[in-house]
């Protein structure tokens, strides 16, 4: 699709990794600031423009935290396919007529009713864990949607269960699901060698 070829998508290998991965359900645990909002934003951007008239969330915990990490990075990434943005309720239009909203979890009533082609849950070891199973999974089902999680592995919790390197048993709710590890020093050195202008694509 040449609106996708206009946007300026230049991926760390490990990023290219999650994106190729055909799953429905993808999980991403790696460490802080390895790249996981910016991967986030590419497939935000690229899921959109691959959905007429299409609805794609990125979700945060909170709406605030969710403007503060990846408004401007979507500004800028969307540069030539955002038809107009609005700033008031976070949600830009596409050229192709699909819309990126920005939520938080914390008000699970704002997300309510809508059929979504895509989502991201972004920190989500600090959602509440029912936002997922209540809310944003019954939105995708209608139109197959696809969700990406995202977390740095930290304790015990919600997040730990989904991306938990000895989870064995493959239910069926599991199978579409795939999960992505990255370490902070793996990352770092694919962030120093595309800083030396070494790109792997
Ligand atoms: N593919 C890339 N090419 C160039 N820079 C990148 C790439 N991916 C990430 N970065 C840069 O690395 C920094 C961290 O990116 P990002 O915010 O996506 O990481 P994060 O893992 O979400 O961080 P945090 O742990 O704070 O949530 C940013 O400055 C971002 O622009
Ligand atoms: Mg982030």
């Amino acid at each position: 699709m040449s609106a996708t070829q206009d946007l300026q998508i230049n991926l760390l290998p490990w990023q290219q990794q999650v994106w190729t991965d055909k799953s429905r359900f993808k999980v991403v645990a790696a460490g802080r600031r390895t790249g996981k909002t910016r991967l986030a934003a590419s497939l935000l951007l690229v899921k959109a423009l691959s959905s007429k008239n299409g609805k794609v969330f990125y979700v945060a915990p909170t709406q605030g935290q969710a403007r503060d990490v990846i408004w401007d990075m979507l500004l800028e990434m969307g540069q030539g396919v955002i038809a107009n943005s609005h700033v008031n309720n976070l949600t830009l239009k596409l050229i192709n007529g699909a819309s990126i909203s920005l939520k938080g979890s914390d008000r699970p009533e704002t997300m309510r009713g809508v059929s979504l082609r895509y989502v991201v849950l972004d920190e989500f070891a600090d959602f509440k864990p029912e936002v997922w199973e209540l809310i944003l999974r019954p939105a995708l089902s209608d139109l197959k949607g696809e969700a990406l999680f995202i977390g740095t592995p930290m304790g015990r919790n919600h997040f730990y269960d989904l991306y938990r390197p000895d989870q064995t048993d493959q239910t069926d709710r599991q199978k579409d699901r795939r999960t992505h590890r990255q370490t902070e020093t793996e990352a770092d050195t694919q962030t120093d060698r595309q800083a030396d202008g070494q790109t792997d694509r």
